[in-house]
């Protein structure tokens, strides 16, 4: 029993990865989900095909690795946040497709609850700002529009859960509704403060507390998976929404570690320990995955287009055929020749809000190539990964804490050399890329081979994270402000007027 399956169901795909007790990767399975969009701005997903491709690819990978169900020691889930499932509790059928955590449909709920001046209570009970995001809007939109589903509901026929919940439900055949700390953090029914479902919220979006699940720390005994499904029994120990997962896999465990996962959009999460604080530059704050009961922080902020700015040179622009060749075409010229371009095809996150904001291109002169726009779509995700960073340091500082001295890398463009470089030259800080860059899947592993006692402490993971490279800043720090300060220029040409 020396191996950890971890489950990584995300929004593109399911994924399972079979670890080693050294924390290195055996075995990898993947299948695509399909994704389903009704209507602009909706987007959603088949349960039935989640748990499908979730199951097919736990088979593949303990299939791959050339190990039984006898030989791993627990599994652990991380998953796609926010995305709300709702399902009959006697026959096990969802009630709806998934609605996504890119649907907008429950914004009018958003405005509503925002007329209510209920802005603070929200942000003070569950670190959260109002928005369709999270699930609690989502679960009222299923409830007051599904036919039937409201009374049901009433009569206690039905389960609520994020991906990890129906997973479990799954994989336990409906023996155990359960969640962490970190999923319900992102539902906005849940007060960070006390662990624990709130009432006054659920009574605010009219949500029967009957479909709740309970709620554990991400370390625990979420159940056992039925003896059909992998082989033989296997414990299910640890459980964490994807981007906290990562921010454990990397092993920022304490205030003022913080990680950046470049992907279709980018997250960045940090640390901020034991202490709620809100954040005064448009920030979230959320659980962070709890090995123990005792309540852990972060800070989130999200760029909303990372690298889908290299999808858009490649099928918007063609000026790529694929996304491989961007870091060729950018390094072709010395820099981006004074152009700036800022992606905010649907708007801009944090720390600017700008909801309204469409894309920019500035600095055009006879001189601009495709290259120097190649390298300015390049930059342009570390520009604004550097904006969230700047606003998370400064947030840290106000609370009496340090700046953040390092920053952790992760996800698909983390691999881009000339990226990761631009990236920590604009910060003034090192940029380290781990050795092992599946770290949303790691974080799931390491949080369930603690509760199995594979590990032993988080001070043993800590000693398990290796660097592979480490970015060093070389560009002058005055360079560094004045290309912010041309950032932050093109930024306010943005708005849409
Ligand atoms: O909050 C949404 C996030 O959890 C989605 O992550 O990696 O599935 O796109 P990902």
């Amino acid at each position: 029993m020396t191996y950890i399956l971890a489950l990584d169901q995300g929004t593109s795909s399911s994924r399972s990865i079979v670890f080693d007790a050294q924390g290195q990767i055996v075995a990898l399975a993947q299948r695509e989900l399909p994704q389903i969009y009704p209507r602009p701005g909706w987007v959603e997903h088949s349960p039935v095909e989640i748990w499908n491709s979730q199951l097919a690819t736990a088979q593949e990978a303990l299939k791959k690795a050339g190990v039984t169900a006898g030989d791993i020691a627990a599994i652990g889930i991380t998953n796609q946040r926010e995305t709300t499932v709702l399902w009959n509790r006697k026959t096990g059928a969802p009630v709806h497709n998934a609605l996504v955590w890119q649907d907008r449909r429950a914004e009018p709920i958003c405005a509503q609850l925002r007329e209510q001046g209920l802005a603070d209570t929200i942000q003070q009970k569950t670190g959260l700002l109002i928005d369709a995001y999270f699930s609690g809007t989502k679960l009222q939109w299923l409830l007051d529009n599904v036919p039937g589903a409201r009374e049901q509901a009433e009569r206690g026929e039905l389960a609520f859960g994020t991906v990890d919940t129906w997973l479990i439900w799954q994989l336990t055949q409906g023996r155990r509704h359960v969640t962490d700390v970190s999923n319900a953090s992102r539902t906005m029914l849940f007060n960070v403060h006390t662990n624990a479902w709130d009432d006054e919220l659920l009574a605010h979006l009219n949500i029967p507390r009957s479909l709740m699940p309970e709620v554990l720390p991400s370390s625990a005994e979420f159940g056992s998976t039925a003896e059909a499904l992998l082989g033989s029994p296997i414990m299910i120990g640890g459980v964490a929404g994807d981007q906290q997962s990562a921010l454990f896999g990397q092993a920022c465990f304490s205030a003022g570690m913080a990680k950046n996962t470049y992907g279709t959009g980018c997250f960045m999460l940090m640390h901020t320990g034991h202490q709620f604080q809100t954040s005064k530059n448009g920030l979230l704050t959320t659980s962070a995955a709890q090995p123990r009961s005792r309540a852990e922080f972060a800070m989130e902020g999200s760029v909303f287009v990372g690298g889908a700015v290299v999808q858009w040179l490649r099928d918007g622009l063609r000026a790529i055929e694929n996304s491989g060749e961007v870091q060729s075409l950018a390094e072709s010229v010395p820099d981006s020749g004074g152009v700036m371009l800022v992606p905010a095809f649907t708007g801009l996150g944090a720390p600017y809000w700008k909801p309204d904001a469409r894309g920019t291109i500035t600095g055009l002169t006879r001189g601009t190539t495709l290259a120097h726009i190649a390298r300015a779509a390049l930059e342009s995700i570390a520009y604004q990964s550097a904006a969230l960073l700047q606003a998370m340091s400064r947030d840290a500082v106000a609370a009496g804490g340090a700046p953040v001295t390092e920053l952790r890398v992760d996800g698909g463009a983390s691999v881009n050399n000339l990226l990761m470089q631009f990236q920590a030259d604009l910060l003034g800080i090192p940029v380290v890329r781990p050795a092992c860059v599946e770290t949303t899947a790691l974080g799931a592993a390491y949080l369930a081979g603690l509760s199995c006692g594979l590990f032993k402490s988080t001070e043993e993971l800590s000693a398990l994270w290796k660097a592979e490279r480490r970015f060093m800043p070389t560009m002058h720090r005055s360079r560094a402000t004045e290309l912010m300060a041309h950032w932050e220029h093109a930024v306010r040409q943005t708005t849409a007027d």
